[in-house]
């Protein structure tokens, strides 16, 4: 699968964050967290480059990466493999790219650049228990995670 459908979407959406892996040309890896992180189209992960030094350095050397993200609750998620580009303030398309990021970030979190992934693979990432106990619920799962974390999610509002 390359392009991202309703399944990744809702992932995207249900993720506190992703984890963007690079590497330097000699193959040294870095990974670090990103909150700000969207969708562009259906063959584009958009990341904003907030103080992600080591990331844009690697990508402008190697443009390979590795983004993964999972809603924790329900323990599973997307890992996705594509070749980075850094996009400028000044280039034509970083408003447009980089629309839903700039509006998540906010004026408080200053966006230097874009990261833009083009996604040439997208796998799916699941917690072992999805094998392990399969026949067991979503809502059983979600409750698993709580307890596990320590979380009581709040009530939902009609
Ligand atoms: C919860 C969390 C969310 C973060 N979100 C972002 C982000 O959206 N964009 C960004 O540039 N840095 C973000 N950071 C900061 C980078 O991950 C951090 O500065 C890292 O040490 C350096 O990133 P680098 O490996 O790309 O240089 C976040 C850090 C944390 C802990």
């Amino acid at each position: 699968m390359n392009k991202i459908n309703e399944t990744v979407q809702t992932d995207i959406d249900n993720s506190v964050l992703c984890w963007l892996a690079t590497a330097d040309i000699s193959g040294v890896p870095n990974v670090s967290p990103k909150e700000i992180f969207s969708s562009y189209g259906d063959n584009r992960i958009i990341i904003a480059d907030i103080a992600s030094t080591n990331s844009v350095r690697n990508i402008r050397a190697n443009p390979n990466v590795c983004v993964s993200f999972i809603d924790i609750f329900r323990q599973r998620g997307f890992k996705i493999v594509g070749k980075a580009v850094i996009i400028e303030k000044t280039e034509a398309n970083f408003a447009s790219a980089g629309a839903r990021v700039l509006k998540m970030a906010g004026d408080d979190y200053p966006v230097r650049r874009i990261i833009s992934i083009d996604i040439e693979k997208i796998s799916p990432i699941w917690a072992p228990s999805y094998k392990l106990f399969p026949d067991r619920s979503e809502a059983d799962r979600m409750q698993g995670a709580y307890d596990t974390y320590a979380v009581t999610p709040k009530p939902l509002v009609e």
